[in-house]
């Protein structure tokens, strides 16, 4: 098999509204295969510092080997960015999110994240701990499987379906294709990334983890430190917007309702920016990415 490969989504955007300096230090909460963290790093320099988390050990481990070749120090840590918080992480200039799963995942069927083949039902980007997808079925009520598959993955018929998981126990990507086309006969085959969709965001908790990184990363930032997080799908696009809304509004007096002081964060994009028609072409798998940034003041609010 070839080498795996992930084109960086929004990558020069990235760039020009982050701005990473000389001599900054970064930190890229979800490394991948380290495209994003490799023009950081490029930016900050042999002075600058890139510390970077993946629950993923084979992508980490791919990034490892990709950036310790470039100037910098860099530092790789197998952690969820959930766990931020317990990492002991020093403040920094820049912190960055690139949600999701990568293009490996996908590509590699050995990860059981398709369903192109037939592969145990796992879904999971840390393998070392949580519960795999078909562990989750089993353990999971036909109404959480429902809700799951409605909230999550926007599934016609989702009651209907949650049925038919519950009655098979699917444990393999096969089993689910034929439970799926058992409830939608020739409209299975649409509905399937929809499904595996599903079952992810489920099996990592992706809000819940996406919730903790949105309470704990912006205390991570420095002066000036800029906070930006691209993601694939309006459930995290919404509270992506919220928090930095919040983050970026005065605190108002309960009586007057004028301003107390500055609010501690700015916002750098108004809109969440997206990519490019021209980028979208090139890389289609960009096509629902949103890009959200916040800066910190650079002096605390009086
Ligand atoms: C979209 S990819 C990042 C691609 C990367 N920016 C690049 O250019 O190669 C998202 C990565 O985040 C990892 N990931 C997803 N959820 C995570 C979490 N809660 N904590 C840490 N890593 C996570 C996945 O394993 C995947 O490698």
């Amino acid at each position: 098999m070839s080498a795996p490969h992930h084109t960086p989504v929004l990558l020069s955007e990235v760039l020009a509204i982050l701005d990473p300096k000389a001599g900054e230090t970064v930190l890229d909460v979800t490394l991948g295969l380290g495209g994003h963290a490799e023009a950081l790093l490029k930016r900050v320099g042999e002075r600058g510092t890139l510390i970077g988390l993946d629950a993923d050990t084979r992508n980490l481990a791919q990034a490892q080997k990709r950036l310790h070749s470039l100037p910098g120090r860099v530092r790789c840590i197998h952690a969820n960015f959930r766990d931020l918080a317990d990492l002991a992480l020093p403040g920094v200039n820049m912190l960055f999110a690139d949600l999701g799963l990568s293009s490996p995942h996908v590509d590699d069927p050995a990860r059981g994240f398709t369903f192109r083949e037939e592969v145990p039902l796992d879904l999971r980007y840390d393998r070392s701990r949580g519960v795999t997808a078909a562990v989750w079925l089993a353990q999971s009520t036909e109404e959480e499987i429902a809700h799951c598959l409605r909230v999550f993955g926007e599934l016609p018929s989702s009651a209907r379906f949650a049925r038919a998981l519950r009655e098979r126990l699917p444990t393999t990507t096969t089993a689910v294709v034929l439970a799926a086309e058992s409830v939608y006969r020739w409209r299975a085959k649409t509905v399937l990334p929809q499904i595996f969709q599903a079952l992810r965001i489920a099996v990592n908790d992706e809000l819940g983890s996406l919730d903790a990184l949105l309470a704990v990363g912006p205390t991570f930032l420095k002066p000036d430190g800029r906070m930006g997080v691209i993601s694939y799908h309006s459930l995290e696009d919404r509270r992506v917007k919220q928090v930095f809304r919040s983050l970026t509004s005065a605190p108002k007096h309960p009586q007057t309702g004028q301003d107390l002081h500055p609010a501690e964060f700015t916002l750098l994009t108004r809109k969440a920016v997206v990519p490019s028609d021209d980028e979208v072409t090139v890389n289609p798998r960009s096509r629902s990415a949103k890009l959200r940034v916040i800066m910190r003041r650079d002096s605390p609010p009086s």
